[in-house]
């Protein structure tokens, strides 16, 4: 048995009152995980991003809602060193509102141009603060002509464990054709096309082998 935090869905940063910055990831993937690893035995904390629905209910499942990077980035501080596996799938904005949200309506003729500064790389920052027997994988969308060498690129950046990487088609489909980069130069491809759900159990059978160097 593992414990594992899995993060999923988008992140949400405020404009003003009525308006934000997200993006359209569903959270599906990284719910169909939460819920694959509980079934196993697994203890599982899900950091979910407001938008995404909820998996099925399970005894070992725990979910936790977050909106926005910050909000994300706390609950892993505050989770991750009670947790074996990190299971990094939350789509996290790359830039907020400088200044944070506007209180209100903003009105339209002062929208025209937004301000907006960088977040933290919360993956890497879990990283760097991990101890030597906690793992991380991460994910990355990407364009497919791009996709092993900006996996690779991402993962030695991040100093993760694994890289899922999906083709940018990913993101709406039902099936995906995920390849699994792990820092040891090893490359894990499922048989062809899968359903979310048939990746998450494919993932969750080759945990050991995928967080566990081969050399180790
Ligand atoms: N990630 C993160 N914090 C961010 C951005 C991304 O933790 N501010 C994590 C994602 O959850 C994912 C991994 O980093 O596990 C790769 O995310 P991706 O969006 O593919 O990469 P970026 O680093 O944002 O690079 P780019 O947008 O240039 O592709």
């Amino acid at each position: 048995m593992r414990r594992l935090l899995i993060t999923a869905g988008p992140t949400y940063e405020p404009i003003d009152g009525v308006r934000f910055l997200g993006n359209r990831s569903s959270g599906r993937l990284g719910c169909c995980i939460a819920q694959q690893a509980a079934i196993r035995g697994h203890e599982a904390t899900l950091l979910l991003g407001a938008a995404a629905n909820l998996p099925p209910a399970h005894p070992r499942l725990r979910v936790v809602r977050f909106r926005t990077v910050r909000e994300l980035a706390a609950l892993l501080s505050e989770h991750w060193p009670s947790h074996d596996v990190l299971v990094m799938a939350a789509a996290v904005a790359d830039c907020t509102i400088r200044g944070g949200e506007q209180k209100g309506k903003v009105r339209r003729a002062s929208l025209r141009t937004l301000d907006l500064a960088a977040t933290d790389d919360l993956v890497a920052i879990a990283a760097a603060g991990s101890r030597s027997d906690q793992r991380i994988i991460a994910f990355a969308l990407e364009e497919p002509e791009e996709l092993s060498q900006s996996a690779r690129k991402k993962l030695e950046a991040k100093h993760v464990d694994a890289i899922v990487a999906n083709p940018l088609m990913t993101m709406d489909a039902e099936a995906i054709s995920a390849q699994v980069f792990c820092s040891d130069g090893r490359v894990l491809c499922p048989p062809g096309e899968l359903s979310k759900p048939a990746f998450a159990t494919w993932l969750l059978d080759r945990l050991a082998e995928i967080v566990v160097p081969s050399s180790a």
